[in-house]
């Protein structure tokens, strides 16, 4: 007997359809002390969504050796102040593990810090990103529509959400041309 999978990735929607699937927004409020512009920050609206995680449950319970996850995270463009819209970023709690991210529209950047070194590699449709274990991950949406990114990652990586100048010393703003700029921390 030949059966449907559970799950749809819609090519055209860019979502998942199908049995199971989840959905977590991250707001403005959810972001206290990402941006760089506090004034910025304090003007949005704390309701407004930055990006939604949809995920397969698949019944696995996290923490738990031996299985995957599949997700899609949905990353909206704009800037606080001049930077860029971004996730918070992980370090995964089980820190060894890697995983996979796959670019699937708009235009980002996925910022990753192993060893306090930082580096960023464009995210477009179809480009496909490993993350080495010990690296925290985050995207930034440096584009006009929304960026789309899939990923797997390992049941028991979990999430460690160190404090973000730990884990990216790093910021990309948009300059007065509208090009990327990398500044630092500092
Ligand atoms: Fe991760």
């Amino acid at each position: 007997m030949i059966k449907k999978s559970d799950v749809i990735y819609n090519n055209k929607t860019f979502k998942l359809e199908g049995s199971g699937i989840q959905e977590k927004k991250t707001r403005a409020k959810d972001l206290a002390g990402y941006f760089s512009d506090s004034a910025a920050y304090q003007a949005l609206d704390p309701e407004t969504v930055m990006y939604r995680v949809e995920y397969q449950d698949n019944n696995l319970t996290e923490g738990t050796p031996g299985g995957l996850y599949f997700g899609i995270t949905h990353l909206y463009p704009g800037v606080v102040g001049k930077e860029y819209y971004l996730t918070k970023g992980h370090f995964h709690a089980k820190r060894e593990t890697g995983e996979y991210y796959f670019g699937l529209q708009g235009r980002g950047l996925l910022m990753m810090t192993q060893n306090s070194e930082t580096r960023l590699e464009e995210v477009v449709s179809g480009s496909v990103h490993y993350i080495p274990g010990n690296t925290a991950h985050r995207l930034i949406n440096t584009g006009t529509e929304v960026l789309s990114v899939s990923a797997c990652w390992q049941t028991e990586s979990g999430h460690d959400y160190a404090s973000p100048e730990e884990m990216f010393p790093q910021r990309v703003i948009c300059d007065a041309k509208g090009e990327r700029v990398i500044t630092s921390n500092e």
